[in-house]
């Protein structure tokens, strides 16, 4: 099929290549001609394992192609992709202004049937915004070419989008038009091989609704175990037993129950935000969303009141290594990082903070951390906690999970780790000599 994906940020350029990874013909545009240039040229603009090396071999053998131009690309499309950012306005919910000036291009532009797929995270009810936007631009240049707007959200993890993209759990496919459904889904049953049964169907507002549920229930999930980790911390127990012992219960399960400095990244914060919101405009107080983001925020800052109850609320001369400033491995991304919001506490005090990343330090020096004085960043983790008196661990890196204990106990001018993500054994480190605190397990 010929495809137009509109917008080449993550979920853009995932979806496009994976879809020329296919066989589809794809063009994604962007108004960026630097980024449009760069890509051309395969240059990435974000690190993703395995989407460099797939965007070159496409590119190469000309089923992926980058745009800047939208209007010469509606022609001979049969399906348009809007997968334009939907960043959180003012007042938490989705901001829709990139989404419906897509959608008035869309409509100024088009120039056969359409159908036109809303592929961004957008508040249930958008289908119908694009709908009519797209409709008033046709009829004021008396055009009437017939449309559909399906909703097709995307549920990629950062770091494993790939596999998530080429091998989904399910993909769902929210459409009121059995003619796009049709389309919808013989354009995904190759990523089906076995069973279609993960295809989903349903109708638009549904679909629309579902992204947002599964983040929000995923969301859920990690800030009850938080809850629950600060409980343990205050009785005596043992987060890390707790989970496994309530994991084995397969109606629970293992995954997503991980306690830590809390959940970030693009998706969560943002989504469980706009669920809240949209609950709100339709007069419905969502109290345990509300308490979810709630202890989410709060979390964000255990690690930092474990330091001061420590050293004291003033950190002066005090010196930190930190190991992980990604808000998770494998990404560069550092939106809603617990790590800016542990670092700015510390700095705030007095602290002087040694920083390690194996790939976000560009994002922090330049973006996140940009106005935070007092943190030089270094180039290994063993530089970064030379004469610290304590490593702080906020991401769990695969590189951060065996490290070597004897090599950070000479570096470092105290033997204390503060384990923002529960990695270690503590009875191996405490054996060494190490003081080690957690998320979720007292220390006698
Ligand atoms: C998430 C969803 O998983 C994905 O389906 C959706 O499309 C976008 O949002 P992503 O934000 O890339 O993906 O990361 P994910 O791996 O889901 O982790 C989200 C956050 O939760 C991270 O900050 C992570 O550290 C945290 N987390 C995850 C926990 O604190 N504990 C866990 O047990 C799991």
């Amino acid at each position: 099929m010929n495809l137009t994906i509109i917008g080449t940020g993550y979920v853009g350029l995932v979806s496009g290549t994976c879809f020329a990874e296919m066989g589809n013909n794809v063009t994604c545009i962007d108004i960026d001609q630097k980024k449009i240039d760069g890509l051309k040229n395969g240059i990435i603009p974000i690190y993703e394992p395995g989407l460099e090396a797939m965007v070159k071999r496409n590119v190469a053998g000309k089923t992926l192609h980058f745009s800047t131009s939208l209007q010469s690309h509606l022609d001979n499309c049969d399906i348009a992709f809007i997968a334009v950012g939907t960043p959180m306005g003012e007042d938490g919910s989705a901001d829709l202004q990139y989404v419906l000036q897509v959608a008035k291009q869309i409509g100024s532009h088009m120039t056969a049937p359409l159908i036109v797929v809303d592929k961004s995270t957008v508040p249930v009810g958008t289908a119908d915004k694009v709908h009519e936007t797209i409709a008033n631009e046709l009829q004021k240049r008396g055009a009437s070419m017939p449309f559909t707007v399906v909703s097709n959200p995307e549920f990629l993890k950062e770091g494993d989008a790939i596999n998530d993209f080429m091998k989904p759990d399910r993909v769902v496919i929210g459409s009121d038009n059995p003619e796009a459904t049709k389309k919808m889904r013989s354009l995904y049953a190759p990523f089906f091989r076995s069973s279609m049964d993960r295809l989903i169907t349903m109708d638009v507002r549904s679909a629309e609704m579902t992204k947002y549920v599964a983040n929000a229930m995923l969301a859920t999930k990690i800030s009850f175990m938080n809850e629950v980790a600060n409980i343990c911390e205050l009785v005596g127990a043992d987060v890390n037993k707790v989970r496994i012992g309530i994991g084995s219960d397969s109606r629970i399960g293992y995954s997503f129950i991980y306690p830590g400095s809390g959940y970030g990244g693009s998706c969560f914060p943002k989504d469980v935000k706009a669920l809240k919101k949209t609950a709100m405009q339709y007069g419905y107080q969502p109290q345990l969303i509300e308490a979810v983001e709630d202890v989410n925020d709060r979390q964000k800052l255990v690690v930092a009141h474990k330091i001061i109850a420590k050293y004291g609320a003033d950190l002066n001369g005090k010196v930190f290594a930190v190991w992980g400033l990604s808000f998770k491995p494998e990404t560069d991304d550092m939106r809603e990082a617990p790590s800016i919001y542990i670092i700015n506490e510390l700095v705030k005090r007095g602290a002087i903070i040694k920083a390690y990343d194996p790939k976000a330090i560009e994002e922090a020096k330049h973006f996140y951390l940009k106005d935070t004085p007092n943190v030089t960043y270094y180039s290994s983790k063993y530089e970064a906690i030379s004469e610290a008196n304590a490593m702080i661990l906020l991401t769990e890196w695969k590189e951060f999970r065996s490290p070597d204990f004897h090599e950070i106990k000479k570096q470092l001018l105290e033997p204390v780790i503060f384990d923002g993500r529960n990695q270690y054994n503590d009875e191996i480190l405490s054996e060494m000599g190490f003081e080690y605190y957690q998320i979720g397990k007292t220390r006698y």
